[in-house]
C-alpha cells in the first residue's frame, strides 16, 4: 500500500494519541532532503507508529520504533505494514519494551542513528504541563540513546505547548548541555484556528542553519504550502504586551492576526518580511492586534496569518459591561447589518450582548467588529 491510501486506516485509530498523518507527513517532508549518511530512524516512543512510519516513507530509509505498550506496538507494526512499501518494511523493527532501559532492547551490536525522534506521553485534560509528567522523560532518555547517533544525525523532540516559558528555558538548557555540539531550533506549529497544536524542538542536522526558532502554520489540505516564518530569537526572551495606549483614529485599519505566531514570537519577524507598515496594539491573547494605516497589500499565501482586517469608523467610550445600547445605536448610523464582538467578555455576558446587537440592528449594508482599546473605549470596524 502506498503513502496515499493509509488516510482511512490512521483516522481510525487512536485518535487522542496519534500524530494526525497529514502533519507527521508535512514534518518528514521538510527533512527529506538533509543529507543524512547511513543510519536508520530510532523513535523511542512510537505510539500509533504514525509519525515514524511518515519518516520512513519520505525519507526513504529503515526504522526502529519502541513502544512500551503492547497494543499499541501492534498498531505501530499494522501502520508500517500499511504505509511503507515491503523492501522498506522488511528492514524495519517494532519493539515491545521500555525505552529508558536500553540494555533490555535487542539490537545489532553495530546498528546508529541519524535520527532520533521522541514525542513523550503527557496527561490529557490538563491545563498546563511541565516537563516531569512527560514519560519518558525527555532529557534523560535522550542521554541515554546518544551514543547511537552518527556524528551528523538529527534528533527531533515533540513537547506539549502547554509547557510554560520557564519550563521551555529549562529545556533549552539542559539540551545543550547534553548535546552541546547540537544547534537547536524551537517550532511552534499551528493548523489554524489561533492556537499552537506543537511544540518541538529539532537538534543538530534538522535544526534551522541559522535560526533559533520556527513558526510553522500548516496548510490544512497541502503539504508544501505551509507558512514558515523563522528567526535567531527565542519568544521567552521577548515582552509581550496586554493593550498599547496608542491613538486609534478613525479610518486606521486594524487587524487582528494570528495568535499562535505570537506564541511563538515571530509576528515581527512576519510583519518585517511583509513590509506590513504599523504597530502592535496587543501582542498577548486571543486576538493580537496590528494597527496600520494602510491596507495590508498581501496577495499571497501570507494572508492566512491575518484573520481579520477591519477599517475604524467609530471609537466610542463605553464600558461593554454595561451593555450593547450604544453600539446598536451607532451601528445603526453608519448602517451596520451585523457587528461582531471581538473582545474578552464574561462568558455569561458574550451570548446575550451578541444575540442583542444580532437583532437590533436593522440596516442591510456593512458588516463589522468591535474591539476593546484601552481606557474603555471600542473600536467600531467595517470588515474588509
Ligand atoms: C504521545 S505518544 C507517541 C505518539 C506517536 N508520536 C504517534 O505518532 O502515534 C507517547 C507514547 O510513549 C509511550 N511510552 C511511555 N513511556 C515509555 C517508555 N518508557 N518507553 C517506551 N515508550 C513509552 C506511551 O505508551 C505512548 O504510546
Amino acid at each position: 500500500m502506498t503513502a496515499n491510501s493509509p488516510d482511512s486506516h490512521v483516522n481510525g485509530i487512536l485518535k487522542q494519541l496519534s500524530t494526525p498523518w497529514k502533519i507527521a507527513l508535512e514534518r518528514a517532508n521538510r527533512i527529506k532532503n538533509i543529507n543524512f549518511n547511513d543510519g536508520l530512524i530510532l523513535d523511542l516512543a512510537c505510539g500509533s507508529g504514525i509519525q515514524l512510519a511518515a519518516y520512513s516513507y519520505q525519507l526513504r530509509r529503515p526504522c526502529v520504533g519502541i513502544e512500551i505498550n503492547s497494543e499499541r506496538a501492534e498498531i505501530a507494526k499494522k501502520s508500517l505494514n500499511l504505509i511503507l512499501e515491503n523492501d522498506l518494511l522488511n528492514e524495519c523493527k517494532i519493539i515491545i519494551g521500555d525505552s529508558l532501559k536500553k540494555s533490555e532492547i535487542n539490537l545489532d551490536d553495530n546498528i546508529r542513528f541519524s535520527l532520533i525522534h521522541l514525542d513523550p506521553a503527557r496527561p490529557t485534560n490538563i491545563q498546563s504541563h511541565t516537563i516531569s509528567e512527560m514519560q519518558p522523560p525527555p532529557i534523560k532518555t535522550l542521554e541515554i540513546w546518544k551514543d547511537l547517533l552518527i556524528e551528523n544525525g538529527g534528533i527531533i523532540l515533540d513537547l506539549s505547548p502547554r509547557l510554560s516559558n520557564e519550563q521551555c528555558e529549562e529545556l533549552e538548557r539542559e539540551l545543550n548541555r547534553v548535546f552541546p555540539k547540537y544547534r537547536q531550533t524551537w517550532e511552534w506549529s499551528s493548523q489554524g484556528r489561533g492556537r499552537v497544536d506543537r511544540l518541538s524542538v529539532w537538534l543538530g542536522s534538522v535544526a534551522s542553519k541559522n535560526n533559533l526558532s520556527r513558526y510553522v502554520r500548516n496548510h490544512p489540505k497541502d503539504i508544501e504550502n505551509s507558512i514558515i516564518v523563522e528567526s535567531n530569537k527565542l519568544s521567552w526572551n521577548e515582552n509581550n504586551f496586554e493593550l498599547k495606549e496608542i491613538d486609534v483614529k478613525i479610518n486606521d485599519y486594524i487587524s487582528i492576526i494570528d495568535a499562535a505566531l505570537i506564541s511563538s514570537g515571530l509576528e515581527d519577524e512576519w510583519i518585517e518580511s511583509k513590509k506590513f507598515e504599523g504597530e502592535w496594539l496587543r501582542k498577548k491573547g486571543r486576538r493580537p492586534l496590528f494597527l496600520h494605516s494602510n491596507e495590508l497589500k498581501n496577495n499571497d499565501k501570507g494572508k492566512n496569518l491575518i484573520f481579520e482586517t477591519g477599517i475604524v469608523r467609530s471609537v466610542i467610550e463605553h464600558k461593554i459591561e454595561d451593555g450593547v445600547g450604544p453600539l446598536i445605536e451607532i451601528g445603526n448610523k453608519l448602517g451596520f447589518k451585523k457587528l461582531t464582538l471581538r473582545m474578552k467578555i464574561l462568558p455569561e455576558l458574550q451570548p446575550i450582548f451578541q444575540s442583542e446587537l444580532d437583532k437590533k440592528l436593522v440596516d442591510l449594508g456593512d458588516t463589522g467588529f468591535v474591539i476593546k482599546l484601552p481606557k474603555n473605549k471600542l473600536a467600531i470596524c467595517t470588515k474588509i
